[in-house]
């Protein structure tokens, strides 16, 4: 249990015994500090309670609290509000806690099972910049909900089923006729593909420009999407085709912005479940047939505004997305009975998860228990505050977002850095960190814009501050072990900024369930933020490693340890890795 949990825990039982009904007091860090390092306000709502003044009752938990060693400067203020501070020994004592782990500050919640559904690349479409937050964000998340315990299955849900589908099978078709995959009487023989995974950068285009301007083509790219949903063998097999061979970029991408799935599955895996699927749904007599599509009625009658039905068949019976992520979710809960599914994606799908979570509330295809989420996130914009695009007006795809900012990184470079391959290396390393944190750093719903100068800026909130701080406490942790210094003898602190840090740690858990409940990486990545400047404060205003007081000195290497570990700990979760130098 982490250390103001703790805290909180005792105070409660102390307030329980003194009469009060309160579950559990809340230890929040001062808005003033100059009145104390912390306090608690919970008076209020108890002199509701009991009809009487939160002064009084405010008096008698400070009379209690005056008994405990780990308090001091305890005062009230105004009507109620009580303020006080922690004492040094119980600070130190909180380091020596940290030094030994500092996973032991955290405070784990009740383990679950969750599928977290994000990335969601388009085969054969190139990843653009509307999937960054969907990777960072998810995995980010899938991270910290590990972190907590949770047992979490990513899974990156291709966009394989889709229009995009026919569309290239059919620039294919015209491109290459004599594949034998378009034969007549094609009975599943082999044969590789006359094209390149760079030539699928030009194929989709052409063929989506294609079908936009020619209503047979764009027929025709819908007949052969329905075949391949079907399992057409000759369409199938050139799809998976298609689709192997954009995979290695999509990874590639992936792994650049450390994101990983432990699944990699996409909707068309989802129509092994369709058919059992919709006749369950018939079963429990939900459909209904309107002008030849299969719909299902997803009203409620408290419903304030139009909820369309939900389109589960086309009228020339294909499926569609909300087909897929219904059946998907038919499928997760018959394999895995998860206690939550989360969606990362763009806010505007907004719509459609609410009528494909309403369908399966309904059905009871999910239970009562089981909870869906959608954390829907804003866009990242150009200055015009419209979705980031090229200069020319095209869809800015992730490959050169990222090469964007790692030109400016690559500026900043450290210039004793003097290996080519490292640099670039290096350089790439801190644009990705440039580039996440930028992304995390905005609560998850707002827009922000694209400004690659000033993510890779060393100075400010950006990614490059964080790991150049960090890098620079491991330099002097490393120096120190140089010096003999190994275990750090925890003595006494100067009570200024040292202190500040670890009241700082020590609201760490708090963070990191507030983060974990609201599904944003923003206060994580403010608390590095906070966490680092402070610590860079306190580094410029005293000499660790020259201070003649060992027992300050051999303190504040376990602080700056401490710090270090904890840097690292959460530039994890937001997915950051930290180079050896920059
Ligand atoms: N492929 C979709 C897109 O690019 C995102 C998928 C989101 N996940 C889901 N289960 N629908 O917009």
């Amino acid at each position: 249990m982490s250390i103001l949990r703790n805290i909180e825990n005792d105070i409660t039982e102390m307030m329980c015994k003194l009469g009060y009904n309160i579950e559990k007091v809340n230890l929040q860090p001062s808005g003033r500090p100059e009145l104390g390092e912390f306090q608690i306000n919970d008076a209020f709502s108890l002199a509701k309670e009991n009809h009487c003044n939160p002064r009084e009752i405010a008096e008698k938990i400070v009379t209690e609290l005056e008994k405990d060693g780990r308090f001091h400067n305890l005062n009230i203020a105004g009507a109620g509000f009580i303020n006080l501070s922690l004492t040094e020994e119980f600070y130190l004592e909180a380091l020596k806690e940290l030094s030994k782990d500092i996973k032991s500050n955290i405070d784990m919640e009740p383990a679950k099972k969750i599928i977290i559904d994000y990335g969601g690349a388009n085969v054969a479409k190139i990843l653009h910049v509307g999937h960054l937050r969907s990777a960072n964000i998810g995995e980010a998340l899938k991270r910290l909900a590990r972190l907590l315990g949770m047992e979490v299955i990513g899974d990156v849900h291709l966009g394989d089923s889709g229009l995009q589908a026919g569309m290239v099978v059919s620039e294919m078709k015209e491109r290459y006729p004599e594949l034998p995959c378009f034969k007549e009487n094609y009975q599943g023989e082999d044969f590789s593909l006359p094209i390149t995974s760079d030539d699928l950068s030009v194929i989709y285009p052409t063929a989506s420009k294609k079908a936009k301007e020619n209503e047979e083509k764009m027929e025709e790219a819908r007949n052969i999407t329905y075949e391949i949903q079907k399992g057409h063998l000759g369409y199938s097999t050139i799809w998976n085709k298609v689709k192997e061979l954009s995979l290695p970029e999509i990874k590639r991408i992936y792994e650049e912005l450390n994101t990983s799935f432990d699944l990699w599955e996409g909707e068309l895996d989802s129509f092994l479940y369709i058919p059992d699927m919709l006749k369950y749904l018939e079963e429990k007599n939900l459909l209904e047939v309107s002008e030849g599509a299969t719909i299902m009625d997803i009203k409620e009658e408290t419903d304030k505004k139009e909820m369309p039905p939900i389109i589960l068949v086309t009228s020339n019976g294909a499926s569609v997305y909300a087909t897929t992520d219904l059946a998907t979710i038919y499928g997760r809960m018959k394999r895995f009975s998860p206690d939550e599914i989360w969606y990362l994606a763009d806010s505007r799908q907004d719509l459609h998860f609410e009528q494909v979570f309403r369908a399966s509330k309904k059905s009871k295809i999910t239970t009562e228990a089981t909870r869906l989420e959608f954390v829907g996130f804003g866009t990242m914009n150009g200055s015009d505050g419209k979705p980031f695009k090229t200069r020319d007006g095209g869809v800015m795809t992730l490959r050169d977002l990222i090469s964007l900012v790692n030109e400016e990184t690559r500026k900043r470079l450290n210039p004793m850095i003097t290996d080519e391959e490292e640099q670039k290396k290096i350089s790439k390393m801190i644009a990705i960190a440039a580039l996440k944190y930028a992304d995390l750093l905005p609560y998850r719903t707002t827009d922000y814009i694209f400004e690659p100068s000033k993510f890779a800026d060393l100075e400010g909130k950006t990614g490059p501050y964080l790991l150049y701080s960090t890098i620079r406490m491991n330099s002097l942790l490393k120096k120190a072990r140089n010096e003999g210094y190994n275990n750090y003898e925890i003595k006494k602190l100067k009570n200024e900024t040292d202190k500040e840090i670890l009241q700082t740690l020590l609201n760490m858990p708090r963070i990191l369930k507030k983060s974990y409940d609201v599904k944003s990486l923003n206060d994580i990545a403010e608390f590095l933020y906070k966490l680092t400047s402070t610590y860079n404060k306190f580094y410029s205003e005293n000499h660790i490693l020259t201070s003649k007081d060992e027992e300050l000195k051999t303190t504040w290497l376990a602080l700056t340890d401490v710090v270090y570990k904890t840097c690292l700990l959460l530039l994890d979760v937001l997915g950051i890795s930290v180079p050896e130098k920059m």
